[in-house]
């Protein structure tokens, strides 16, 4: 069926003669709801005598499924009339006997369709069988147009900056929803053949980095770093801004007083921090040697938590790697074209309200010291990657609080005349992670949690996890470990990026509600069920599936995910494309359950073949989702 002729075969042995009628945004060859859809504008076109294309843009897909699979929208059938309640009546009285569809229901001004129990899984069965891992992914939609002139082949390329930890610092609930977020943001466009650098825009520069110094110098232990390096830093960094505090606060006091605070300043810690940040710009060798020992070990760490969770990053960068000389082009064109100005103090600022931006206030550029800024090293670093990757887009996932930082990144890009380039990027932002909870202050400590949940809702229940290969082989440790993986991403994704996350752990690893493990679970019961089968589609005796409603109800599910995946891609949220999988897997269970509980029975079926045929459609989905997703099985 992957073939236009092929699938014309199938449906005229349903009985359907007529070739699938074509409409504009009809594609019959990747989403099987098209089939029905289009088909149903035919029918529409017999019986009103209206356009073919006025017709197919009258029908909605249906989200309840108590409301049919398909509904027409009767006055955009702009048929002339008074009345289009009566109207909708009247069609459905005047609606075909149909291979596809049982009699309509008219529900106010909406035609309610239902597909025909009996053709689906004919129809959709095959279909899904002959695609299997290409269900409902277009694994083109990255790949540039050949016949485009500019284009050239290959595929698009997309840069996913995300996590950006801050050297030495907490890794903050913001961290972690940038880390999934970010994650399942590049597994979609990777299903979908766009070519994806994972990039890591490390905060290892600045004076934060001054300070960690100051405190290395007063409790750093070498001993201690090579430990745990991640958990000694942030010790070091916390101790040193616990003696920062008071004289943060009494500058804060000055400043909110309209006072001077270079006095402040210029001694204590104030002075320490900003001096050694001083040196790390101008170069010093020991400064250099001491912030590149605190990258490294951090870098290190982190790639083996983020293996465990199966992220791989492509490029660590970071803060300290822009490149110099692009910073000082930055600067220069932005003084050319007259948006830089420079103050009485030394330091380098846009004013971004008196050149049109009225959102925005002042932005420094340099500080008093010559010390870049965070903005802009960022400005230089967008036209940095646009040179080394010359990507087609880039998508940078960071928090919500962060939107008028990127709002003036891209309004200097504009400012600079990089349209083009500032068109290619989007900040992708999200709200924030609440219920982290005082112990958890680093991402090991995040999927630890999660991990040792999933670890003791599993060894509370080991019949459960009997038929699992992992814990068979001795290492239940592994599905323990991916169930809590998992479970911190399928948090994350079961709500839209703009509101608040609660990280809680017991919910995270129940198997009773929409959750990581649950969804892991469930794949594995079927993928154990199945144990590799692929079953022969030729010929089956569908009877069984026909008159079961769990069953058809699994198919009329099925039919649509081509379409969920597409609206989870365009809007990259995942909410929409996980509550779907949930569907499924509420629906899955029901079965399976109902089906072991027949075969202790005793029950067997001329069907079997059928079954099997429709477990592996939706094991098929299941893990196509899950691919698009970025959530790895326990069992594949
Ligand atoms: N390190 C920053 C933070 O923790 C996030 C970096 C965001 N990315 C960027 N290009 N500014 O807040």
């Amino acid at each position: 069926t992957t073939s236009l002729d092929a699938l014309q075969g199938l449906l005229e042995k349903l009985g359907l003669e007529d070739p699938i009628p074509t409409f504009a945004g009809s594609d019959v060859l990747s989403r099987p709801l098209d089939i029905f859809h289009s088909y149903l504008a035919d029918i529409l076109v017999k019986i009103t005598d209206c356009e073919p294309q006025v017709a197919y843009d009258a029908i909605q897909w249906a989200t309840d499924m108590n409301n049919g699979d398909l509904a027409v929208v009767v006055p955009r059938l702009r048929v002339k009339t008074t009345d289009n309640k009566e109207l909708t009546r009247d069609l459905a009285e005047k609606f075909p006997h149909s291979t596809l569809f049982s009699l309509p229901l008219a529900d106010g001004i909406h035609l309610r369709i239902f597909f025909l129990s009996k053709s689906l899984p004919k129809v959709l069965l095959p279909y899904i069988h002959d695609r299997k891992e290409t269900y409902g992914i277009d694994s083109t939609s990255g790949h540039r147009d050949p016949a485009s002139p500019d284009a050239g082949a290959g595929r698009k390329k997309v840069v996913v900056e995300f996590s950006s930890p801050n050297i030495g610092a907490k890794f903050e609930g913001a961290h972690l929803r940038s880390t999934l977020i970010g994650s399942y943001i590049a597994s979609m466009h990777e299903a979908h053949g766009w070519d994806v650098v994972r990039l890591n825009y490390l905060g290892d520069w600045g004076k934060q980095i001054g300070l960690l110094a100051a405190g290395w110098k007063r409790f750093g232990s070498d001993e201690l770093l090579a430990a745990d390096p991640l958990r000694h830093l942030y010790d070091v960094y916390r101790q040193i801004d616990e003696l920062f505090r008071p004289e943060e606060e009494a500058r804060d006091k000055l400043r909110d007083e309209k006072k001077d605070t270079t006095a402040i300043e210029s001694q204590g810690l104030y002075a320490e921090r900003d001096g050694f940040f001083k040196k790390m710009e101008d170069g010093d060798a020991d400064a250099l040697a001491l912030w590149a020992k605190f990258r490294d070990v951090s870098i290190a760490s982190y790639k083996n938590l983020y293996a465990s969770m199966d992220i791989t990053f492509d490029e660590y960068a970071g803060e300290s790697q822009v490149n110099r000389d692009i910073i000082a082009e930055v600067e220069a064109t932005l003084r050319e074209k007259g948006f830089l100005e420079e103050t009485s103090d030394g330091s380098s600022l846009i004013d971004y309200k008196k050149h049109g931006h009225r959102g925005l206030s002042t932005a420094i550029l340099r500080g008093r010291t010559g010390s870049t800024t965070y903005l802009l090293r960022d400005i230089a670093a967008a036209v940095e990657r646009d040179r080394t990757y010359a990507f087609d887009k880039m998508v940078y996932v960071v928090k919500a609080e962060q939107e008028s930082h990127f709002q003036r990144i891209f309004a200097a890009l504009e400012m600079m005349g990089l349209t083009t380039l500032r068109l290619k990027l989007e900040h992708v932002s999200f709200a924030k992670c609440l219920d982290l909870g005082d112990d958890v202050a680093l991402l090991s400590d995040m999927i630890a949690t999660a991990q040792s949940a999933a670890r003791i809702v599993i060894e509370s229940d080991p019949d459960n996890y009997a038929a699992f290969p992992a814990t068979i082989d001795g290492d239940p440790t592994t599905v323990a470990d991916r169930f809590g993986i998992a479970a911190l991403q399928v948090q994350e994704m079961l709500v839209r990026r703009n509101n608040n996350t609660h990280f809680s752990a017991d919910r995270m690893v129940s198997l009773e509600v929409s959750s990581g493990a649950r969804l892991q679970y469930w794949y594995a019961r079927l993928a154990t069920v199945l144990q590799g089968a692929t079953p022969d589609i030729q010929d089956l005796d569908y009877t069984l599936l026909v008159e079961s409603e769990d069953y058809t109800n699994l198919l009329r599910v099925m039919t649509q995910f081509p379409d969920i995946v597409q609206g989870a891609f365009r809007t990259m949220e995942a909410t929409g494309l996980l509550a779907y999988l949930f569907r499924i897997v509420d629906q899955i269970s029901i079965v399976l359950e109902d089906e072991e509980d027949e075969d202790e029975a005793g029950g067997a079926s001329s069907s079997v073949g059928a079954r099997l045929a429709l477990l592996e459609a939706v094991r098929l989905v299941l893990r196509n989702g899950m691919r698009v997703l970025g959530v790895e099985p326990v069992l594949v």
